[in-house]
């Protein structure tokens, strides 16, 4: 079980960087010409926050439930903060990936408003770059 969820979590990293690029290049597309939404920029953005949702559900699974690095470190948070490794899944890793969340939702509840492509833009690239200082890229790259 938690070898399935730790692969699904890896797999579900590349489909997230790819349409979060796939998501930010069209955003920035679209302020750069001023025009409308297009369906395809808007259905993009929503495609980004469900697979953003999914994968935060996903790690939450491994964060409190499967995975022995962090169940592990609850048992003596005092000796984990002082391991980076340790720290880096009990606190950045999750704290990021929270923080990334809440700015590719912002970023989609902008492009719904169909008239704000420079926001939205803005949002997911913040969002995109938060990911990728917040994964654990010495880890398995599939
Ligand atoms: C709040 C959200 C998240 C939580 C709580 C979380 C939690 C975790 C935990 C606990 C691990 C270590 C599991 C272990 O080795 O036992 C992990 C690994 C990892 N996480 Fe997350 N994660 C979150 C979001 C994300 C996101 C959004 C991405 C990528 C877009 C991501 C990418 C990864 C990768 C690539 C690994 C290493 C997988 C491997 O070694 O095969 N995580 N995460």
């Amino acid at each position: 079980m938690y070898d399935f969820v730790l692969t699904l979590h890896n797999y579900l990293r590349w489909a997230l960087l790819l349409v979060g690029l796939a998501a930010l290049v069209l955003a920035w597309s679209g302020a750069a010409s001023r025009g409308r939404w297009t369906p395809p920029q808007v259905n993009l953005g929503r495609l980004f926050a469900g697979l953003f949702d999914l994968q935060v559900l996903v790690g939450i699974l491994l964060y409190a439930v499967l995975s022995p690095l962090t169940t592990g470190a609850f048992k003596n948070m005092g000796a984990a903060m002082k391991n980076p490794d340790l720290r880096f899944f009990v606190a950045e890793h999750l704290v990021g990936m929270l923080i990334a969340a809440a700015l590719v939702h912002v970023g989609a509840s902008r492009a719904k408003r169909k008239d704000s492509p420079l926001q939205a833009a803005i949002f997911y690239t913040l969002a995109f770059v938060v990911v990728v200082v917040s994964i654990p890229w010495e880890r398995p790259l599939f």
